[in-house]
């Protein structure tokens, strides 16, 4: 049977957080594992650069950063590969290549980059960073993944990538894979404000590098049942931050389903709520931040694996360029046919 192939990836702009996890690197794990798939990790500093072009030292320190993420959280780079988006160019390439195909109407109604762009200053608004979804279809097409799997936030470059895929099997025979998105249990997590989706931007995340402490005093600043006055009064589950989070954390359903019911009772201070929670967090983040603090010993590692799984994805690139070339003919002009 022929294994599926999967390309998935982050930017590089900061240290991976709660959302990350329920929303990708849960569901990457498991992927990994499993022997009918055979999974690509990109790490995109090409698509980082579009709005940190003048933070370079971000991304550099950010590519490391989720280097070790990726491993603290149990990604096996032996098994699959880690690459740097920048280290194999066949992704830039691909990229100019594909965009002489695409209406430029497509990119405009791309719902995830206008909202996004929304938050840039005009002067920070390249055409490299509006263009980026371009960029993650050829990620996705270059090693002809056939899967996904990553956040909701990223339905609208995989529903690109397919249409993009298919126009160009359309003008110049088949070549692509179609593929698909492949969503998490939970593949959006709100913030601790209650308020925006989980991000460093909006300071309202919980990273997988915070201490015990952190996670303690992130999780008390939750906001839970506004109209509640007193711990004995019912309370409603709704909108109620550490209740959300349970719902994504919390593997004793049992209990989970008993602590509702008492809450809605109004049995239930919100202190024990939210001591609960602390700590399924901090179980959840403890074994992440030992295996971290062992790779920290060991750092040189990191530049071993980038390059070594970069090597790895870039002979797959080079093959489907050479093919892309071919079906484009734009390999050969001195062949008069
Ligand atoms: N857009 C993704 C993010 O913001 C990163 C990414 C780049 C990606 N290329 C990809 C995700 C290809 C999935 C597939 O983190």
């Amino acid at each position: 049977m022929e294994k599926q192939r999967i390309l998935t990836g982050m930017r590089p702009s900061g240290r991976l957080h709660l959302g990350h996890y329920v929303g990708a690197l849960e569901m990457w794990k498991r992927y990994a594992q499993d022997p009918t798939y055979d999974c690509i990790f990109l790490i995109a500093d090409y698509q980082a650069l579009g709005d940190n072009a003048k933070n370079v030292a971000l991304i550099r320190d950010s590519v490391v950063q989720v280097t070790i993420d990726w491993l603290a959280v149990g990604l096996d780079p032996q098994q699959t590969p880690f690459v740097v988006q920048s280290y194999v160019p066949e992704h830039a390439e691909l990229t100019m290549l594909l965009s002489m195909i695409t209406p430029q109407s497509w990119l405009d109604r791309n719902p995830t980059v206008k909202a996004e762009s929304e938050r840039l200053s005009a002067d920070d608004r390249t055409v490299g960073f509006m263009s980026y979804p371009m960029s993650q279809v050829a990620d996705i097409l270059l090693p002809k993944a056939t899967v996904v799997p990553a956040g909701e936030d990223q339905a609208a470059h995989v529903e690109f990538t397919r249409s993009v895929a298919k126009r160009f099997n359309r003008i110049y025979g088949d070549t692509f894979w179609i593929p698909r998105h492949e969503l998490s249990q939970t593949p959006r997590l709100v913030g601790t404000d209650g308020k925006n989706k989980m991000g460093k931007s909006t300071n309202n995340a919980i990273f997988l590098s915070d201490t015990p402490q952190e996670v303690a005093k992130k999780v008390r600043s939750m906001k839970t049942d506004p109209n509640r006055v007193h711990a004995d009064t019912e309370g409603t589950l709704e909108d109620n931050v550490p209740f959300t989070y349970l719902d994504a954390f919390d593997q004793d359903l049992e209990g989970l389903a008993d602590l509702k019911t008492r809450y809605k009772a109004g049995k239930v201070r919100d202190v024990e709520v939210k001591d609960r929670l602390t700590r399924i967090l901090n179980d959840l983040l403890d074994p992440i931040r030992e295996a971290r603090a062992r790779v920290e010993q060991n750092l040189d590692t990191v530049h071993d694996i980038l390059q070594e799984g970069s090597r790895r994805e870039r002979k797959i690139a080079q093959a489907t360029m050479e093919e892309v070339r071919t079906a484009m003919r734009i390999d050969n002009y001195g062949q008069m046919s």
